[in-house]
């Protein structure tokens, strides 16, 4: 019976070979295959290799690689178990010809089929495309040497891929750790420390594109901690970047005021800790070009993602429960993360360093104090704060000239019509929006969560009663003066906050690109702009915004947020995580948000609310 259905699919293959010259039919859609020769530069030395060209793809002889990565930094070697039809490749190890390789044969396009044999590298099994032509397995070579820790760029001019051996395999390497312990609340945490593991294969600075992985020890002796075992670990994603500058991975430890970090709470917790690193907006290449300007470090936080789903199968904990955590541009990467899982957007980028190529999709999210919408993120600070004149940022304080003071009143009127277009809607349906004074649902929603907030830091003993703003009656915070708050918490940047005229914020430097350190990144800054800097690239500017993603169709939006803005916090305006969570909440998806009283500008105050948000997440999915 079985016989009978192969002859038949060949058959039909034949038949369409035939009639169309090279079109295979494949389960559900038709693809292209075309026999080709292809020149291959392999360590510098050019060999021309049969190659089939089936959709956009070029897949290659794996045996012919396996011959010529013979004796090179990349050599691997292959068994064939016929009984069960899988292939084992172990890298490191000597290639055993079988006497088929490197021949330049006649086109047996005819006999192709989608490989379903099992693939294995090391214990990881290959889920890439493998197809079976003329009896023998074919691949991409950015596949082969994702896995097999070749790299693979392609020459331009020469229209010629490049494979250079000795680089990083994205398979991960179960046996190279490092054994550590912690000591928290007397407890010992034994754990295993794996470090530094590059996450791509063609990484433009290994430097900052890495992640740390930390396993508890309990994981590899089929143990359990509180509801988790080596199958069910949720993976707790923190990142550390800040200021949008290219940021080190983390690891678990104490904060300066001895407390434990969100890594070593969450390891004592039964989490996977995976904590990536990445290029940020000053960076520089040994040709002093830049190399970390916008979208890397969110394509680099993707390519992380990618690196351990990749590996989901050899490594502890569950990679569709991955929680990104981050505060300030990192809480902003959190929140792209989130809200961008899978768009195509990134994906010329992600192919470039040759990230594995697997969703990047999160489970749930959790950013503090995001800087993020930022291309109308001055109208929403203007919105706060017109009519405060006196700004302290970063070492520059001043007043605002009458110049900025008149830009202020503009980004503030324009606010309104950036709000009443979003269409946002409270939990019970009003209509966020706003008048031209910049007064209405939108500001008492806005104001609610700060009123919520005292309420909370009043039941809770704090005397709020100086605070001449809030009126409290009988306990109860009934109102707060939104003008007479901002007045107490004051205004920190100057107008324009984030696209500023000079060019000379760190906004500006996040979306510079190779050869020009700041560009605007508004329309209205560009106009008004005091030293001519371009404007960025608008589809980069689309890609730093989560609010360009949610609610569209190529998404995969995390299901689980909680944000968190403290009350003093003036780095951005409160009307932005308001709108995120808004949004987010409006489109279906579970947002946790709240303005903690009193907190300014940082994150990871709150760890044991955190992680109790994150155990109910994964409870309840
Ligand atoms: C950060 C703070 C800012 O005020 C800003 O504009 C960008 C980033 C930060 O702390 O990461």
């Amino acid at each position: 019976m079985k016989i009978r259905k192969y002859l038949l699919i060949l058959i039909l293959l034949a038949l369409l070979t035939l009639s169309t010259g090279q079109v295979w039919a494949n389960t559900n859609n038709a693809q292209e295959i075309k026999f080709t020769i292809q020149n291959v530069i392999i360590d510098g030395k050019e060999t021309k290799l049969e190659a089939y060209l089936i959709g956009n793809n070029y897949y290659f002889k794996l045996r012919d690689i396996a011959k010529l990565l013979d004796e090179t930094a990349s050599e691997f070697s292959i068994t064939y178990d016929a009984k069960t039809r899988a292939v084992f490749i172990m890298p490191g190890e000597e290639y055993k010809p079988i006497g088929s390789e490197l021949t330049i044969g006649k086109n047996k396009a005819a006999l192709c089929i989608l490989s379903k044999n099992l693939f294995k590298v090391k214990d990881l099994t290959i889920k890439a495309p493998k197809y079976l032509i003329g009896g023998y397995h074919y691949l991409t070579l950015r596949d082969m040497g994702n896995a097999l820790g070749f790299s693979v760029t392609y020459d331009e001019s020469k229209k010629v891929p490049i494979i250079t051996t000795g680089k990083f395999s994205l398979v991960f390497d179960v046996d190279k750790y490092e054994k550590k312990t912690a000591t928290l609340d007397n407890k010992i945490i034994n754990y295993r420390a794996y470090e530094n593991i590059i996450y791509v294969t063609n990484p433009v600075d290994p430097e900052y594109q890495y992640i740390n992985i930390y396993i508890p020890e309990e994981y590899f002796v089929g143990k359990s901690i509180g509801n988790y075992n080596a199958n069910t670990a949720p993976i707790f994603f923190p990142n550390r970047v800040g200021g949008y500058m290219p940021a080190k991975a983390d690891s678990p430890g104490f904060k300066q005021d001895g407390s434990p970090n969100a890594s070593l709470v969450a390891l004592s917790k039964g989490y996977i800790v995976a904590s990536p690193a990445a290029r940020g907006r000053t960076l520089k290449g040994v040709d002093s070009s830049f190399t970390g300007k916008a979208p890397a470090c969110i394509v680099d936080l993707k390519a992380a993602v990618r690196y351990l789903r990749y590996n989901d199968e050899i490594m502890p904990g569950d990679a569709e429960k991955i929680i990104p955590n981050g505060t300030s541009a990192g809480g902003a990467l959190t929140s792209l993360l989130g809200a961008t899982g899978n768009h195509p957007d990134y994906e010329p980028y992600l192919e470039e360093i040759n990230a594995a190529k697997e969703r990047d999709d999160v489970f749930a999210v959790s950013s503090y104090c995001p800087i993020t919408n930022l291309d109308n993120a001055d109208m929403a600070y203007e919105w706060q704060f017109y009519g405060i004149n006196d700004y302290n940022f970063a070492g520059r304080q001043g007043t605002l000239s009458e110049e900025q003071i008149a830009l202020s009143a503009k980004l503030k009127s324009m606010f309104t019509d950036y709000v009443n277009s979003l269409n946002l809607k409270k939990p019970d349906g009003t209509l966020l929006i706003l008048d031209e004074k910049g007064n209405g649902t939108f500001k008492d929603f806005v104001k609610s969560f700060l009123i919520q907030s005292a309420q909370k830091a009043l039941s809770t003993g704090k005397d709020l009663s100086t605070l001449d703003f809030i009126t409290i009656e009988n306990g109860t915070v009934k109102d707060i003066d939104f003008e007479a708050y901002n007045r107490y918490i004051t205004r920190m940047k100057p107008v324009p906050a984030f696209d500023a005229l000079d060019a000379s914020s760190w906004e500006n430097s996040l979306f510079g690109d190779k050869t020009i350190d700041n560009k605007h990144f508004t329309k209205f800054s560009k106009m008004h702009s005091l030293t001519g800097a371009p404007l960025a690239d608008e589809k980069i500017v689309k890609m730093m915004n989560p609010m360009n993603y949610i609610g569209s169709k190529e998404a995969t939006i995390a299901k689980y947020w909680r944000i968190r803005h403290g009350a003093k916090d003036r780095d951005t305006s409160f009307a932005i995580p308001v709108i995120l969570a808004t949004k987010l909440q409006n489109e279906g998806y579970k947002v946790d948000f709240a303005m903690p009283w009193g907190v300014p500008h940082s994150g990871d105050y709150d760890l044991d609310e955190l992680f109790n948000w994150m155990d109910n997440v994964i409870k309840e999915k």
